[in-house]
């Protein structure tokens, strides 16, 4: 089974672009997975990136997609432009500005809706007037609604630290991605090579969003194989607090009934972010633990200094709202 993905948002340049040839670069040569990439962008960003830089095996697809005319005929032409290319690919993404000419419908063609949004105000603000005027899709009480996944883009170290997602509501059940960072290897790497080879903070943070979008798709295609009704101790999602229909839900993906976040306690090593969040609060641990052998043993300045370094680095390296959550999940805000 095809595995497909459509990176959308409304927004311009919040990283559609930069995180669909690196995903696909990575499904591709970090997988090996056959991987398509179509790119209905008129620009072609992506699609450029991928064929001049060096070669990873994606098949490149610059395609049009009749947005503007709304109705059925975009849904018709995605659909067939999709079944082509499912054909010969384990997994097809497709990189999309979306229009509000496009019908909500044109989702459901696919198994995962990737959303970027970088976080300042205005920027969550749009995204979450996107997810909201497309409610109806990500709350559909369809089998087969996409999984919708939220990504943080272009985030910066002090937004990393930042409550800037407790201040957000988002109308819709969704699972948060761990952030990709700002840098300018982002920039510099355009047409030039990927994000996975790149170890500074933007490849490091790129590599473990890629890696939880994997275990989503893998997540995804468990359920959609066993045809399971209901995932009482797997649900995925993490579930924003003002989402008045999760509860209600009773489809393949939906959180347990009894509760919205209730869940999350015994499903946190199932969930993309609890996973992400395990891995934090162990370095965290660890760092603490390095702190304090550090004090019985007197360990001198330079060695100092580089634990120090280390712990600002795992402890900026997580949203203070993620781990004020997996502190205290139930009373957590999303
Ligand atoms: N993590 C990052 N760090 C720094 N710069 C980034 C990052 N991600 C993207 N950028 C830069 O932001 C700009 C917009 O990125 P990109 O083209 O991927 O966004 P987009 O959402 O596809 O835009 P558009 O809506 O125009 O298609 C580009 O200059 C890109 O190099
Ligand atoms: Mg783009």
């Amino acid at each position: 089974m095809t595995f497909k993905i459509l990176v959308t948002s409304q927004k311009g340049g919040v990283g559609k672009s930069t995180l669909s040839a690196n995903l696909v670069a990575y499904f591709s040569r970090r997988m090996g997975l056959k991987t398509t990439l179509i790119d209905w962008d008129l620009h072609g960003s992506s699609s450029n990136w991928l064929l001049h830089a060096p070669n990873v095996g994606v098949v490149v697809q610059h395609l049009s997609l009749p947005v503007d005319q709304g109705g059925n005929r975009p849904i018709f032409e995605a659909r067939l432009q999709l079944r082509h290319a499912t054909k010969t690919s384990d997994v097809v993404l497709c990189d999309l500005t979306w229009s509000d000419y496009l019908a909500g419908e044109l989702m459901f063609e696919f198994d995962m809706v990737l959303v970027p949004t970088s976080v300042s105000e205005i920027e969550l603000g749009a995204t979450a007037g996107f997810l909201s005027r497309n409610r109806w899709v990500f709350d559909s009480a369809a089998a087969r609604r996409p999984m919708l996944l939220v990504c943080p883009t272009r985030v910066l170290p002090e937004q990393l630290a930042s409550n800037i997602f407790t201040q957000q509501r988002f109308p819709v059940s969704f699972m948060l991605a761990p952030p990709v960072q700002e840098s300018q290897t982002a920039r510099d790497l355009y047409e030039r090579g990927f994000l996975m080879d790149s170890q500074d903070v933007c490849g490091l943070s790129f590599q473990e969003f890629a890696r939880a979008v994997c275990a989503a798709k893998e997540m995804r295609m468990a359920q959609i194989q066993s045809k399971a009704i209901s995932p009482p101790k797997s649900a995925p999602y993490l579930v924003s607090e003002t989402n008045t229909f999760a509860s209600e839900r009773t489809g393949p993906l939906c959180p347990p009934k009894h509760g919205v976040l209730e869940g999350l306690v015994g499903t946190a090593q199932y969930s993309i972010l609890g996973r992400h969040r395990q891995r934090k609060l162990a370095e965290a641990e660890q760092s603490d633990t390095m702190t304090q052998s550090k004090a019985t043993f007197g360990i001198t300045n330079k060695q100092e200094k580089s634990t120090a370094s280390s712990r600002s680095l795992s402890s900026l390296s997580i949203p203070e709202f993620i781990r004020r959550m997996a502190r205290n999940p139930t009373s957590a805000k999303l």
